[in-house]
């Protein structure tokens, strides 16, 4: 049984006495050091980012886009799909050009994909200009690796295999000021028979709810107007703590923090998900009526072999009830096509639970095999362009209903949180309606970070338009 672990505070403050040592040095060789971190994948990831360059910062590091100017880069990468790997393979590649250019510059690869024992080989061998590799338990080391690599000069790989622990107290460089994620647990337990997460991201491991607490009052402190509480599987928050504090509760302490503030999170897994958890984001006046519950397939057989610990009747009863305690629900999935096996007739049952369902929008993902997966070793006799036409219709049927439930929005009146610039003439804002939809707006860029009434004037599958009150008037 995987006990829970900590980081202690003195280790992370060791790393960031190191953060301060790099910082002395920089400061007396008066350079201006730049830092790219690249981030590929979920949101879990975007929040890892925000720790490297909390630490990078810390140690004097500017930050830049063009890799040209960059003296350290950090690709944070992603294994959930083979594109994803692909993608970073070459990104890193054409980094041997930059490199030449400016022979001193540190390239660190890390994240879920180099946890994967193949893929640190592969870096290993055919990738030189990659100067440190660490994986997801290792990042809260970052300062003292990176000191290795600049001060020992040798090419640094930590991917030891590891359950994971709790870190508190490393630095965050958020990326915006209205939006912000907030990790409440890490890993995942549930080993879905296709997916490599639980492989790389060890066990789950839950914060405990103080420490969460005071990042969520610091953030809204700093004026952040939407707060992701993020986890791989966040309906099982807490189950590790021996508390008595669920996710269900945790929601409840953060909605009573005051302040103007939306509470949204992710991801959901069906098989945890409580009508308490219902009735609380119902009852809670700044939980989003907002879900994202991937379903995966539709068809029980399929949902068996993943390993999903539901089936579609429980499914369907469980959106029936989330939507009886909050009918303006907005209901987001993901859903994997071409799982090993999956036919015509399992395909069509899939198709028929988004007919019946009608998610504000999907996300569709054709199966991807990984290494080390049950899945992976299933026989899957269907070949890839039979995969690409299931995908296809899929798209097709989530785009038709996403533009159907946009339309539906014409004429209504939302509330929603401005967060950005579009850079668009037309309309020159981005907004949020509760349930998360996308609204481009026109009006004041003194705007963004603020709540506003607007009235939807139009849709597509991609977004809503709408107009500011205050014009109409
Ligand atoms: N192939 C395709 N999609 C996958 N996902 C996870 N693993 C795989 C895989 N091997 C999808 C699932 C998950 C989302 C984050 O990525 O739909 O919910
Ligand atoms: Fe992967 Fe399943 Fe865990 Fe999600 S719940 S990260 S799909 S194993």
């Amino acid at each position: 049984m995987y006990k829970r672990q900590t980081i202690s505070s003195e280790e992370i403050a060791r790393q960031r006495n190191i953060c301060s040592e790099i910082f002395q040095q920089i400061n007396a060789s008066r350079a201006h050091p730049l830092a790219l971190v690249d981030t590929y994948g979920c949101q879990q990831n975007e929040a890892d980012s925000e720790k490297i360059r909390g630490y990078l910062s810390e140690m004097g590091y500017g930050f830049t886009q063009d890799e040209y100017e960059a003296d350290v880069i950090v690709v944070n990468t992603c294994a959930v799909r083979e594109h994803a790997e692909m993608r970073v393979l070459g990104n890193v590649g054409a980094l041997n050009h930059t490199k030449k250019a400016k022979p001193e510059q540190i390239i660190a690869v890390c994240g879920c994909m180099v946890q994967q024992e193949h893929m640190t080989e592969k870096i290993k061998k055919s990738y030189p200009i990659v100067d440190l590799v660490f994986g997801p338990h290792e990042l809260w080391r970052f300062p003292e690796l990176l000191q290795s690599v600049m001060t020992r000069h040798k090419r640094i790989f930590a991917t030891e295999k590891a359950d994971g622990a709790v870190t508190e107290g490393i630095p965050l460089k958020r990326d915006g000021s209205v939006k912000a994620w907030l990790s409440i647990m890490y890993g995942c337990n549930n080993f879905c028979t296709y997916c490599i997460v639980p492989y790389v991201r060890g066990r789950e491991r839950s914060r405990l709810p103080e420490d969460i607490l005071a990042e969520a009052r610091q953030l809204v402190a700093a004026g952040y107007k939407d707060i992701t509480l993020l986890g791989q599987n966040v309906n099982s928050y807490g189950k590790d703590l021996d508390n008595g504090v669920d996710f269900a509760d945790l929601i409840r302490m953060v909605d009573d923090i005051p302040g103007d503030f939306l509470i949204r999170f992710m991801t959901s897994h069906p098989k945890d998900a409580t009508e308490k958890l219902f009735r609380t984001m119902a009852e809670c006046q700044k939980c989003a009526h907002q879900l994202h519950l991937p379903v995966q397939a539709g068809s029980d057989r399929i949902l068996k072999a993943m390993n999903r610990h539901y089936d579609r009747a429980k499914y369907l009863a469980q959106v029936k009830l989330a939507r009886q305690y909050m009918p303006d629900l907005v209901l987001t999935t993901d859903i994997i096509v071409g799982f090993p096996g999956e036919t015509d007739e399992e395909f069509e049952e899939t198709i028929t639970l988004c007919e019946e369902v009608r998610y504000d929008a999907m996300f569709t993902f054709i199966y991807s095999k990984r290494v080390g997966t049950p899945a992976a070793s299933m026989p899957d006799p269907y070949s890839r362009e039979d995969k690409q036409k299931h995908f296809d219709r899929l798209t097709e049927v989530a785009n038709r209903i996403s533009a159907e439930k946009h339309a539906a929005y014409i004429g209504t009146k939302q509330r929603v949180l401005i967060d950005g610039e579009t850079g668009h003439e037309e309309y020159n804002l981005s907004a949020r309606t509760n349930g998360g939809r996308l609204v481009h707006l026109k009006g004041d860029l003194s705007l963004v970070g603020s709540f506003r009434d607007v009235t939807i004037t139009g849709g597509n599958t991609w977004a809503l338009y709408g107009s500011l009150e205050e014009e109409n008037a």
